[in-house]
């Protein structure tokens, strides 16, 4: 039995103008599933024995939190509701300072709310694997073989083979430079970090305050006033004012001397940036990924979404074009890992 805990607070400026601050990619439907990728992420741990799913979010999304939770019948779940994003490294924080409220010191499944994943039999077999290492007091991580130098990962360097399953991490290095990932790849002994974990409430809690107290005593004070509300768990707002702002990765993963990796092999795609979305979307024979209303005339390669007024394409190649209500986005194919620097400029005019 573990307790999963699913951190929503995410802003996804790599899908602009599809992912919005007020309607962030975890909540939109990117795939061809009727569901958004949060709905997704709760859904895939039917069949696993966990106890009801803690959701950590901005307040600025409860109500659509809330609504999607609803309409997949999961009207039992709560919800904590962070003031301000502090990053993951405070989230869980708060969600393992939840946990341990009831007196016991339960196993944490920590997700992503925004990752796909194909192979959901391949994923209940590693969270399987990972209990069994986490109620030994380690933190479990489950590396991804690295397909290439992505910067925008964690690496895990894999140690020692572990009994029954999984390595000692050797190394965590979170976001490396292009450099260091291409070396890493070429050694094959890293995997990606999955941005998934899974450890005790309260040894998380130990690392965090050996390594960056400041946010475990932040998030500690704020869940020491919270206000009662029906619906939603809410914290004091003052306090958290107060949190430092970091991930897990760098605050706690990296420094860690208790970490385990678990391989996963289960077809994982982070949606983090279009040519994500284009790999795991359906091509037509031109090589193109097409949504909407679209009129695509000796074009190639090219990724259209379009909710808005037709759009017709006439002789292009490798584009991705992104059409909505208020806001259109045409780019060059190998560009899309520097979307968020579009959604960065326009929140700075702001
Ligand atoms: N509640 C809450 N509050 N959730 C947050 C916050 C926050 O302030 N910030 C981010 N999240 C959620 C996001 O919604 C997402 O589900 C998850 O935490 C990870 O955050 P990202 O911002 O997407 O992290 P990343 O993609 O840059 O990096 C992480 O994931 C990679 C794999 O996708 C790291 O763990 C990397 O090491 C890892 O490789
Ligand atoms: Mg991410």
């Amino acid at each position: 039995m573990f307790q999963p805990v699913i951190i929503a607070g995410g802003v996804g400026t790599r899908l602009w103008p599809l992912s919005r601050e007020k309607y962030p990619k975890q909540f939109l439907t990117l795939t061809d599933s009727k569901h958004s990728l949060f709905q997704q992420t709760v859904l895939r741990l039917q069949g696993l024995p966990h106890a009801s799913p803690l959701v950590i979010c901005n307040e600025e999304h409860r109500f659509m939190t809330a609504e999607q939770l609803r309409q997949i019948d999961h009207t039992d779940t709560q919800i904590l509701l962070e003031p301000e994003g502090r990053n993951t490294a405070p989230a869980i924080a708060l969600a393992a300072l939840k946990a341990l409220e009831k007196g016991k010191d339960p196993i944490l499944l920590v997700l992503a709310a925004d990752h796909v994943i194909a192979d959901i039999q391949a994923f209940h077999h590693a969270v399987e694997q990972a209990v069994a290492l986490a109620k030994h007091n380690h933190l479990v991580t489950f590396g991804i073989v690295p397909t290439h130098p992505h910067t925008g990962y964690g690496y895990i360097k894999s140690g020692q083979a572990q009994q029954p399953y999984g390595y000692r991490v050797d190394s965590f290095v979170e976001k490396p430079t292009l450099e260091l990932a291409t070396h890493y790849l070429s050694t094959g002994e890293y995997y990606w970090n999955s941005g998934m974990f899974m450890f005790k409430a309260s040894r998380y809690l130990e690392e965090l305050k050996q390594y960056q107290c400041d946010i475990y005593s932040a998030c500690k004070a704020a869940m020491r006033d919270q206000t009662p509300d029906l619906d939603f768990i809410r914290i004091n707002q003052d306090a958290f004012a107060e949190c430092p702002s970091n991930s897990i990765d760098y605050a706690v993963m990296e420094h860690t001397k208790h970490g385990l990796v678990v391989p996963l092999d289960a077809h994982w795609n982070d949606v983090g940036e279009f040519s994500a979305l284009w790999d795991i979307s359906q091509r037509d024979e031109q090589g193109n990924v097409i949504k909407g209303d679209v009129k695509a005339l000796d074009t190639q390669n090219t990724l259209i979404l379009n909710e808005d007024k037709l759009v017709a394409t006439l002789g292009v190649q490798d584009l991705v074009i992104i059409n909505t209500k208020d806001a259109l986005l045409v780019a060059h194919q190998d560009h899309t890992q520097k979307v968020r620097d579009i959604a960065q400029h326009l929140q700075d005019e702001n």
